[in-house]
């Protein structure tokens, strides 16, 4: 994300801890009330205490569901904001269950007329979404209103780890750069907000207005369902329907993450519904009464977990019209962990039919993008099928070194689908807009390398947010690769390997890599003996996103160094390489 629309505020602010009275009540909850005066009321988090349920009791409101948070018990990791700006001057209540009125959060918490920081953390992307302050998992509800991406996301506002799923959500007018708006939808007496989509209801369908943004998502509560809720403000706030869920649970424990959009053939509304390890589509003429079309997926891809967040889209190739189909699973990832498969087809409006291509395919093989999904309603002139990711992984994604803020997303990507020699495949490559963001364009001249060859300063002022772009053309090499070194004897490798065919990316000694051992595990990816490799490469202070040949494949990885990458090295083992245009450009 840009830095400009962050130059705001520093410095946090803390102007007092009034707490009016302290009080034991019934068993072991802990109610204080304070007097308002400030605009937040910061609770001190803990990650590694035990959750606590917070409730907030304020006039005419009282929190529908507590709120989990890992109460400080013996230090405070960070604080976490509840927003009171609006009931200054009157009494707001927070009532800890089952906490004993000695802890430390509840000694702690206190008021405050700002929440905010430096907004320059050491692993802070500069130009990938993060959210501003809290976690966030997979991208919800990507849409395009008049001339605004919307990006809503699942987030907890009240801690760096996975829990009390919000929507999030944040505005772009170019993919690059970011506004943060407050949070849309909060989890009720249905459950959490999980995963889903959002769609512009051109002909009011719904009723909720000619163009009005609709929301569906996943009532994640004892069980899981589908529920809409409209906003008739461009995204700005939403209302949730009184008839939720639209969609209620049939008996399936898995049954979750809606990607909606309007069908042409069929004249309605298609539903893609994670169900356990299948897809189901469902259609509808409103958004409100929803009915099954069909099931696609057993005995086809990879089973080796539940099935999350499908999409299903179309796109053109060779002057036809292909449809795409992708799910996300979590564990059993080509690579571990979390990862993407797509599978490519047809769909008549109510059924998919795969083409015979060589399942499971996967959409990124790095182990860190994840449930992503496309943009809703690019408009037909644009016609771009434009995809992000949640860039993390299950395996870790709890336990990544950040501060403040835990995770971020992928580039916006273009997809497409392409044939790579044997078969088709979807392609993906960083949307056109990502190329304003280079700053400082520095072209090194042409490489032969025998064995070793060294760029010994990628930049003059390296921030960590730079991109690599160059071909390797190998002569007799079997092995060879590149690698990002600083002088740390830190390093993250890329080796292509001919006798296998396999290209890999190790990140064993990049950095920090035990807060999970399951971190630095390898990743490879199945890449056929090429003339010649053109290599994109976008870091991003702890991401690098890598292209192969146009995006034929993609690897995106997270690692931790303790000092920027500022090294190119290159080797091979037997024979030699070209390595020709090669250019690194600064990432403003
Ligand atoms: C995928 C996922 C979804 C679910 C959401 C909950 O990462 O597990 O299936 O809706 O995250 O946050």
């Amino acid at each position: 994300m840009k830095k400009s629309i962050f130059s705001i505020l520093i410095a946090l602010l803390l102007i007092n801890s009034s707490c009016i009275s302290q009080k034991k009540s019934a068993g072991e909850n802990i109610s204080v009330d304070y007097q308002i005066q400030s605009s937040y009321l910061l609770i001190p988090v803990e990650e590694k205490a035990p959750e606590v349920k917070i409730k907030v009791s304020a006039p005419n409101s009282t929190t529908s569901v507590p709120y989990d948070v890992h109460l400080a018990l013996n230090q405070i990791d960070y604080w976490v904001p509840v927003d009171v700006k609006k009931w200054k001057g009157q009494k707001v209540t927070i009532t800890y269950l089952d906490v004993k009125a000695s802890t430390l959060g509840v000694n702690e918490a206190k008021q405050s007329d700002r929440f905010d920081f430096k907004y320059d953390e050491t692993y802070r992307p500069q130009f990938h979404f993060s959210p501003e302050h809290g976690w966030m998992n997979d991208p919800n509800g990507m849409v395009y209103l008049d001339g605004e991406y919307h990006l809503f996301y699942q987030y907890n506002p009240y801690g760096c780890m996975w829990g009390n799923m919000h929507w999030g959500h944040a505005v772009s007018t170019d993919l690059t750069s970011w506004t943060y708006l407050p949070t849309v939808l909060a989890p009720d007496s249905l459950g959490a907000i999980f995963s889903g989509s959002a769609v512009i209801d051109v002909n009011n369908t719904a009723g909720f207005g000619k163009n009005a943004m609709v929301a569906i998502y996943t009532s994640a509560g004892k069980v899981q369902a589908q529920s809409i809720a409209y906003s008739t403000d461009k995204g700005r706030t939403f209302t949730k329907y009184t008839k939720n869920p639209v969609l209620p649970n049939p008996g399936i424990t898995d049954f979750r993450d809606p990607k909606v959009s309007w069908n042409e053939a069929a004249n309605q509304w298609v539903m893609a519904l994670a169900t356990k390890q299948t897809v189901t589509f469902f259609g509808s003429p409103n958004l409100k009464d929803w009915t099954k079309l069909s099931e696609f997926g057993e005995g086809i891809g990879s089973h080796a977990a539940v099935w999350e967040c499908p999409d299903l889209f179309p796109m053109t190739y060779d002057g036809k019209t292909k449809w795409v189909l992708i799910v996300s699973l979590n564990p059993g990832g080509p690579n571990g962990g979390s990862a993407t498969q797509y599978f490519i087809g047809n769909f008549d409006g109510k059924t998919f039919k795969p083409d015979a291509l060589p399942y499971p395919l996967w959409l990124d093989y790095g182990r860190d993008n994840y449930a992503g999904v496309t943009f809703n309603n690019i408009p037909k002139a644009d016609g771009r099928r434009i995809f992000m990711g949640w860039m993390s992984n299950w395996d870790y994604a709890n336990q990544v070194p950040t501060l403040n803020f835990r995770s971020a997303n992928t580039s916006p990507r273009e997809l497409a689908i392409v044939h790579n020699g044997q078969h088709l495949i979807v392609s993906s490559n960083p949307v056109k807009e990502m190329n304003s963001l280079k700053d400082r364009i520095s072209e090194m001249p042409d490489l032969q390398v025998d064995k070793e060859a060294t760029i010994t300063e990628l930049l003059k002022d390296n921030d960590g947010s730079y991109e690599i772009e160059m071909s390797i053309q190998p002569v007799n090499a079997e092995e060879f690769g590149f690698s990002l070194n600083n002088a740390k004897n830190e390093v993250l490798k890329f080796n292509f390997d001919n006798s296998t065919g396999f290209f890999s990316i190790d990140r064993k000694k990049s950095g920090m890599t035990d807060f999970n051992d399951r971190f630095a595990l390898g990743m490879n990816a199945p890449l056929g003996k090429k003339g010649v490799y053109k290599i994109r490469l976008l870091v991003d202070k702890a991401s690098a996103e890598l292209f192969i040949n146009d995006g034929e494949i993609t690897m995106t990885t997270l690692f931790f160094p303790s000092e920027w990458m500022n090294q190119l090295k290159f080797y091979c083992k037997t024979g030699k390489l070209k390595v020709e245009n090669i250019k690194i450009n600064n990432i403003k």
